[in-house]
């Protein structure tokens, strides 16, 4: 049977830095998201017994090396739905890939729920994002709608995530500012096992179930300072960390600081506009709708040759009918 998935990325709200169990993809801590509504990956999936292998075209190429990953998701899948055919899989990112904006996290939602549906196995929610945690960590968070926050836990099944508010609970603006399209030299998943070495790094795990709190009570307040102060908080931690951590990561441009610093010259002539990074050097500003206008003329005046998306809180992976093939 074939399948077809549309999964959003997400931008953490609180950062997923460090794995207590690298096997099981099992977090340092829990953390926290928003789906965007402009940045996603389609994905069809279809088993076809006469295949003797499986085929991966990702963005239109057969030579991308997530190729060897999205094959090892599949088998996790195949075991579960006790079957041994190959598949073809075509996913589109409507993004540049590897840049820091999460292609791994819509794309493995995307191929998880695409995957598991075009097997026949019937799986819930929660299931469905613990096996696209297998995939990618933050992809679990791409699947429910929303804000989302995802549990640590201890093992594979109550390491899961879940939706606390809908896509249209609260509709603020997200831009996510691309600055250069360049793909990182150090991916996230190097960065967690670095993460442990920043003399840092255990006092942010102690600190980080208020850090979670915080967020989730600014968010159900909807109290846009809270929320803003909390997650620039958050994101200067997770490159403090990166920076300490041997070798030391260092994600960010000049231009990156210079939307830092723009964002703190627009606050003090009154506009409320707070950023976060995960790991690349891309910034995504959140805003309100008002001033999101506003605020993308002056990041086009003070960073020349950036493509900005903007977007808005999603709902998570859902089964479409356009299959790419
Ligand atoms: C900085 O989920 O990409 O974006 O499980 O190894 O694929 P793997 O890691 P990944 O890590 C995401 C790191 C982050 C923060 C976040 O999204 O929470």
């Amino acid at each position: 049977m074939k399948a077809t998935a549309k999964a959003p990325s997400n931008i953490a709200l609180i950062k997923f830095w460090g794995k207590a169990n690298e096997k099981l993809n099992l977090p340092a801590n829990s953390s926290i998201s928003v789906n965007l509504s402009n940045l996603y990956s389609i994905t069809t999936v279809e088993f076809d017994p006469k295949l003797k292998k499986d085929i991966v075209i990702i963005d239109g190429s057969k030579e991308q090396k997530e190729t060897l990953r999205t094959t090892k998701h599949l088998d996790v899948i195949r075991k579960l739905a006790g079957i041994k055919t190959h598949a073809k899989i075509a996913s589109n990112n409507n993004f540049p890939k590897g840049s820091g904006l999460a292609s791994s996290a819509s794309g493995f939602a995307a191929l998880t729920l695409a995957t598991t549906t075009a097997t026949g196995l019937k799986l819930s929610e929660k299931e469905l994002t613990t096996i696209a945690r297998l995939g990618s960590g933050s992809a679990s968070r791409s699947i429910p709608d929303g804000f989302v926050k995802w549990e640590k836990g201890t093992n594979h099944q109550s390491s899961y995530a879940h939706s606390l508010f809908p896509a249209n609970y609260w509709k603020i603006a997200i831009l996510a500012i691309i600055i250069s399209t360049d793909q990182k030299k150090t991916g996230s998943t190097e960065g967690h096992s670095t993460a442990p070495s920043s003399p840092f790094f255990k006092t942010r795990i102690q600190n980080i179930e208020n850090k979670v709190k915080e967020v989730e009570t600014a968010i159900r307040k909807k109290n846009f300072e809270r929320l803003g102060n909390a997650i620039e908080q958050e994101a200067l931690e997770l490159h403090s960390i990166a920076l300490t951590s041997t070798p030391p990561i260092i994600y960010w441009l000049p231009e990156s600081i210079r939307i830092m610093r723009l964002c703190q010259k627009l606050r003090e002539n009154g506009t409320s506009v707070y950023f976060t990074f995960d790991a690349g050097p891309q910034p995504v500003l959140f805003c309100l709708q008002k001033d999101s206008q506003k605020i993308a003329k002056a990041i086009k005046s003070e960073v020349k040759r950036t493509r900005i998306i903007q977007s808005l809180p999603s709902v998570g992976a859902k089964l479409i009918k356009n299959h790419l093939f």
